[in-house]
C-alpha cells in the first residue's frame, strides 16, 4: 500500500476539544449549593471522576431542568435532566438529530477539518442512512444468538471467577469486568483471542482525555493509535470480504449498506462496536461490586435469593448508567418546557439524571432489589437509536451474579474505587476486592 492509498484521519492536532478545555479547569468542583445556578456546568469530566455529580444534578432537576451552557471549544450546549424531558428528546429525532455527533462537540468551523466527519458510526446518523447500516448488525442481540452465546459466556466466566486469588487483594476491574467483556467482544468479532487486550485499549482510548494523566498524552497519540485499529481491522477485513461470516467483522464487511464503503469510513462503526460492548458492560460489572458494598443490606438480600437477580440486573444498570448522556443536535428552534432551543443548539440527554429522577424512582440513590420499575430505566436510550447490544448485555451480567452468588460468600471492598475521567462514559479505573469462597 502506498502513502497515497493508506487509509489516513485528516485532522488537526492543535484542536482543543471540550473535554480538554473542561478538564484544564482542574479538580476540586465547589458544592452544587456553593455555584450560582447559571455556573453548573454537569459536562465537567472531574465531577464524574470525583463522584460529585450527584447534588449538581439534582439541583438541575429542581431549579433548572433545561439548563444552558456555553463554553469555547463546544458553543452552546442544553442539559435535559428530568426523566420525561429525556424521554421526549429520544423519541423525536426529525427535531434533535444525531447526525452532528453522540457526544458534546467541537464548535463548527469551515477553517478546521473536524476529524469525526469522516469516521461516522451509525449511531451518529439518521434515517434513511441509520436504518440501512443499524440492520447489518441486528443480529447480533438476536434471540438465536444469545442462545448460542449462553454457554460460551458461563464457561469464561467459570474460568475466571475459578482463577480468583483467596484472601488477597485484587483489581476486580482488570481482573474481571474487562477480561469478561473483552473476550466476549473477541468473540463477536471473531478477533485473535491472543491480541485482545488491543481491543480494551481502543475501547479505552476513543474517549480519553488527552494530556489530563489518563491513557493518552496527546490528540496526535490517539489518532495515531486508532489507525493501527484501522490497519489491523483491514486485514481481517480483507479476509473476511465475499463470505458467509457471523462475526461483526463479516456483516460490516458484508452487508448491502456497508460492504462499499471506503475502509477509514468503517472505523466509526468498528470504534462504536467496541466502545459499546467493552466500556459499558465493563463499568457495569464493576457498579455491580462496588453498589451491592455500597447497600449491604440489599447484597444480603441477593444472596439469601439468587431468584432477586433478574431485578437486580435492570436495578444495577440504571444505579450505574454506564454512558451519562447521548448528544442530540436540535434541526430547527424549538421549545423544551420553558427554554427556547435555537436551531443548531447542542442537546445533552443526561441518562444519568433522569435515571436518578425521583418523580419517576422513589429513594432513587438506593440500590432497591423491590424497586418495582427499575425496567423503566433509560441507560439504553430509547426510540430509534435504542441499545443493540442490550440484551447481550443483560446476560452477562446475570450470569456473572449467578456464578458469583454460587462460589463467594462475599466479594469485599478493600478501597474506594479510582474513577474514570469523563463527562461521558461513567466507570471506574480500580477496585480493589477481595473474595471468600463458600
Ligand atoms: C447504542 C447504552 C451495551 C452496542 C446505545 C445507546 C446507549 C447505549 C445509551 C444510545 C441510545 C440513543 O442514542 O438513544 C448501553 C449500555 C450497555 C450497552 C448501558 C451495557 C450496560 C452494548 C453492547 C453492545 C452495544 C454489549 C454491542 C455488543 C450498541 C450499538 C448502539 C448502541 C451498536 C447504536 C444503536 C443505534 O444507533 O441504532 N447503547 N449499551 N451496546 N449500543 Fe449500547
Amino acid at each position: 500500500m502506498t502513502d497515497d492509498t493508506k487509509p489516513r484521519i485528516d485532522f488537526d492536532p492543535s484542536i482543543r476539544t471540550p473535554e480538554m478545555e473542561m478538564a484544564e479547569v482542574g479538580a476540586g468542583v465547589p458544592d452544587a449549593a456553593d455555584l450560582k445556578l447559571t455556573d453548573l456546568n454537569p459536562a465537567n469530566p472531574h465531577l464524574f471522576k470525583e463522584d460529585r455529580w450527584h447534588d449538581h444534578f439534582a439541583r438541575l432537576r429542581a431549579e433548572d431542568p433545561v439548563h444552558l451552557n456555553e463554553i469555547e471549544t463546544a458553543g452552546r450546549y442544553w442539559s435535559i435532566t428530568k426523566y420525561d424531558d429525556v424521554r421526549a428528546v429520544d423519541g423525536d429525532w426529525q427535531t434533535f438529530s444525531s447526525a452532528q455527533g453522540m457526544t458534546l462537540g467541537l464548535r463548527p468551523d469551515p477553517d478546521r477539518p473536524n476529524p469525526l466527519v469522516q469516521i461516522t458510526p451509525f449511531i451518529a446518523m439518521d434515517p434513511p442512512e441509520h436504518t440501512a447500516q443499524r440492520k447489518t448488525v441486528r443480529s447480533v442481540s438476536a434471540p438465536s444468538n444469545l442462545r448460542n452465546l449462553e454457554p460460551l459466556i458461563r464457561e469464561r466466566t467459570v474460568a475466571v471467577l475459578d482463577s480468583l486469588p483467596e484472601g488477597e487483594t485484587f483489581d476486580w476491574v482488570d481482573t474481571v469486568s474487562i477480561e469478561l467483556t473483552t473476550l466476549l467482544l473477541a468473540t463477536l468479532f471473531d478477533f485473535p483471542l491472543e491480541d485482545r487486550r488491543k481491543l480494551t485499549r481502543w475501547s479505552d482510548i476513543v474517549f480519553a482525555v488527552p494530556g489530563s494523566g489518563g491513557v493518552v498524552e496527546t490528540q496526535q497519540q490517539k489518532i495515531e493509535e486508532l489507525m493501527e485499529c484501522v490497519t489491523y481491522f483491514e486485514g481481517l477485513w480483507e479476509e473476511r470480504r465475499g463470505g458467509d461470516g457471523t462475526d461483526l467483522v463479516s456483516m460490516l464487511a458484508n452487508g448491502e449498506a456497508t460492504k462499499d464503503m471506503p475502509t477509514i469510513s468503517h472505523l466509526g462503526n468498528l470504534l462504536l462496536l467496541i466502545v459499546g460492548g467493552n466500556d459499558t458492560t465493563r463499568n457495569t460489572m464493576t457498579g455491580s461490586v462496588y453498589g451491592l458494598n455500597k447497600y449491604p443490606d440489599q447484597y444480603d438480600k441477593l444472596t439469601a435469593d439468587p431468584g432477586l437477580i433478574s431485578t437486580f440486573v435492570p436495578e444495577i444498570i440504571r444505579w450505574q448508567t454506564p454512558l451519562s448522556y447521548m448528544r442530540r443536535t436540535a434541526t430547527k428552534d424549538c421549545t423544551i418546557r420553558d427554554k427556547q432551543i435555537l436551531e443548531g443548539d447542542q442537546v445533552l440527554m443526561w441518562y444519568i439524571s433522569a435515571n436518578r429522577d425521583e418523580d419517576v424512582f422513589v429513594d432513587a440513590e438506593r440500590i432497591d432489589l423491590d424497586r418495582s420499575n427499575a425496567d423503566r430505566q433509560l441507560a439504553f436510550g430509547y426510540g430509534i437509536h435504542f441499545c443493540m447490544g442490550s440484551r447481550l448485555a443483560e446476560l452477562q451480567l446475570r450470569i456473572l451474579w449467578e456464578e458469583v452468588l454460587a462460589r463467594f460468600e462475599r466479594i469485599e471492598l478493600q478501597a474506594e474505587p479510582e474513577r474514570t475521567l469523563s463527562s461521558f462514559v461513567h466507570g471506574y479505573t480500580k477496585l480493589p476486592v477481595t473474595v471468600t469462597r463458600r
